[in-house]
């Protein structure tokens, strides 16, 4: 399979973790990828390039654009997936966090997509995959900041999606789940905290970095040609619950106690 040959990505935050394994599967399906990151990325290939990017800074951004452009003559796919996690309720959340959190996870894709779409346009449509998180669509304890600046990236993307239909140029949300990370990893380092985070995902477990990248080059390919301002959840069945209490369960323990 071959989805991508003759097509060029930019993915953000794509030196590791689930932007690494994007670029991963984007490269084995035939895309030339650039890298977007202020870390440069372990892996490396004939078609994987990198420019050292802080996405919050407007001219760092459009010079990635323009290199991708210079080297391989357009640009069909971009992937916002750089992002900073935050915890601390709002009384002690100092305001240079909430700044930073929104610098990084909102406002940068503001900057990405002004620089990339005209190139896009140019090239005749592509498609663009904000990388979310079930926190944007839900809130949690202590994460104000995050469950803000998702939020604010779900709606964005269907405002994108309404402006950039007519040019060819989709656009959806991705909104992983717990996927085990750098970011996420030490959240479920200790076993019993790890069943306390799993006890929550119907599936059982932990996503994984390639899970999400199947998902995103799904929505990056003409499989996807006809699906724009959809915002996908990929987090094993979380928000799919309500969140009241598994009373069946509870029957059957009380049943057991006898
Ligand atoms: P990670 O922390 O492992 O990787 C993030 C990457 O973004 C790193 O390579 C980092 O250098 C880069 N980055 C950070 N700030 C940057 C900046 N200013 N400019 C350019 N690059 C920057 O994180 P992970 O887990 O791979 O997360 C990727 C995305 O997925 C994020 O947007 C995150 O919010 C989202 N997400 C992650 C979940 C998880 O459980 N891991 C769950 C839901 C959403």
């Amino acid at each position: 399979m071959a989805r991508f040959e003759g097509k060029v990505a930019i993915v953000t935050g794509g030196s590791r973790g689930i932007g690494a394994a994007m670029v991963a599967r984007l490269v084995s399906e035939g895309a030339k990828v650039m890298v977007a990151d202020v870390n440069a990325p372990d892996q490396t290939g004939e078609h994987i390039a990198f420019l050292t990017t802080d996405v919050t800074n407007s001219a760092d951004v459009a010079a990635v654009v323009s290199a991708a452009r210079e080297k391989w003559g357009r640009l069909d796919i971009l992937i916002n997936n750089a992002g900073i996690g935050s915890l601390g309720e709002t009384p002690d959340l100092e305001e240079e966090v909430w700044e930073r959190v929104f610098a990084i996870n909102t406002r940068a894709i503001f900057l990405t997509c002004k620089a990339a779409i005209p190139v896009m346009r140019d090239g005749g449509g592509g498609a663009i995959i904000n990388v979310a998180s079930i926190s944007g669509l839900l809130g949690d304890f202590a994460m104000g900041a995050y469950n803000a600046s998702k939020g604010a990236v779900i709606n964005y993307t269907r405002s994108l999606a309404l402006d950039c239909a007519r040019d060819g140029i989709r656009v959806n949300a991705l909104c992983p789940g717990l996927i085990e990370t750098e970011m996420a990893a030490p959240a479920v380092a200790d076993p019993i905290d790890r069943a306390f985070w799993l006890d929550r995902v119907p599936l059982g477990r932990s996503g994984r970095p390639e899970e999400m990248a199947a998902v995103a080059a799904f929505l990056a390919s003409d499989d996807a040609s006809y699906v724009t301002g959809a915002i996908l959840a990929a987090d094993g069945g979380v928000t799919a619950h309500t969140g009241q209490p598994n009373a069946p369960e509870r029957i059957r323990q009380r049943k057991l106690r006898g």
